[in-house]
């Protein structure tokens, strides 16, 4: 099968390509690896051309505007970028007879309860990177009405992975200048999700299109609940660093973009019947090359 991933230089699509590359049902070519010089948001009428001439069989659109605060900024430029963007790449598709995975996230949700969220909840983003992804989805599902291909949403949350500068990294490196400073380590207290690593989610999506199950909605994430103090305890006791952390609310520091503060997915079952692995445990996995990574930046 002849799979395309968009945002291929990205956090998420490295590890879709990576992924991809092992799996048996991409023959000897591999994965389609689309960067930004060959697919930008900014300029998406280019789709219906790279389809016509790399002929994928399935396209995951990891590509997104994933800065928060920017997209809170800059709304009109976020809907440009992760809704209209995401329909033209969707009516592309959909007219070529091209199966779709349009990876989304937990920001479409409130966050104001506090039982987990299902695929069929009702959602309701309270930031504009959240809404203009919401509205991602919905111009996808509008381009494959009626469409013979299917479309799949995958949505997840707080991603962690290669090549750095993600939420371990960020609190590795804010506990050292705490230490130096000789003050304690401020982390938000009260922000809850699934730390998903993308390893781990490119494999969930990987599965779910050799089952040739990739339709509908999908709430993929790693197993198991925390804030982002909890994530932050759980690395350091990892990564045996000590370092005094004090729980501070989200709301400590003004930022352009407010996080909802419980937008947990309810995992949805994948094909094999195994739940993704507790988040604890594919962390413990990626410490090595998180640590790598590091001492790689201070040379
Ligand atoms: N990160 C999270 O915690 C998180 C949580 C839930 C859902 N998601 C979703 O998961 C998907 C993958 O996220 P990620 O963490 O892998 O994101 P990322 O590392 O920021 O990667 C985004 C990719 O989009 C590409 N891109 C193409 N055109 C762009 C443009 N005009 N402006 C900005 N970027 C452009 C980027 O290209 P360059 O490589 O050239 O920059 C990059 O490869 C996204 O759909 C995101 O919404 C992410």
């Amino acid at each position: 099968m002849r799979v395309a991933v968009t945002g291929a230089g990205g956090r998420l699509g490295r590890a879709l390509v990576a992924a991809l590359a092992e799996a048996p049902f991409t023959g000897l070519s591999g994965p389609i690896a689309w960067t930004r010089a060959d697919f930008d948001l900014d300029a998406p009428e280019a789709a219906a051309a790279l389809i016509r001439g790399d002929r994928p069989e399935l396209v995951i659109h990891a590509a997104a505007w994933t800065d928060v605060d920017g997209c809170a900024r800059d709304p009109d430029l976020a809907f440009a970028r992760n809704a209209t963007a995401t329909g033209v790449l969707a009516r592309a598709c959909a007219t070529a007879g091209v199966d779709l995975v349009v990876v989304s996230t937990n920001e479409v949700f409130d966050g104001e309860r506090s039982t987990p969220y299902a695929p069929d909840d009702e959602p309701r983003p309270i930031n504009p990177y959240g809404a203009s992804k919401l509205e991602g989805e919905r111009t996808a599902a509008g381009a494959y009405a009626g469409a013979q291909a299917r479309l799949g949403i995958a949505r997840t949350s707080w991603l962690f992975g290669p090549p750095g500068n993600d939420f371990p990294a960020r609190i590795l490196a804010a506990a050292e200048r705490a230490r130096d400073a000789g003050e304690p380590l401020r982390v938000v207290g009260d922000e809850h999700g699934s730390p998903t690593y993308t390893h781990d989610l490119a494999e969930a999506i990987i599965e779910l299109v050799s089952d040739g199950d990739v339709g509908g909605i999908h709430h993929l994430v790693n197993g198991g609940v925390t804030s982002r103090a909890g994530w932050a305890r759980e690395l350091f006791r990892q990564a045996r660093v000590a370092a005094a952390i004090e729980e501070v609310p989200a709301a400590t520091w003004t930022r352009a973009s407010s996080p909802p503060l419980r937008a947990v997915l309810a995992p949805t079952p994948l094909p094999s019947g195994e739940p993704m692995r507790p988040w604890q445990q594919a962390l413990a996995d990626y410490l090595p090359t998180l640590l790598r990574q590091r001492a790689a930046a201070a040379r």
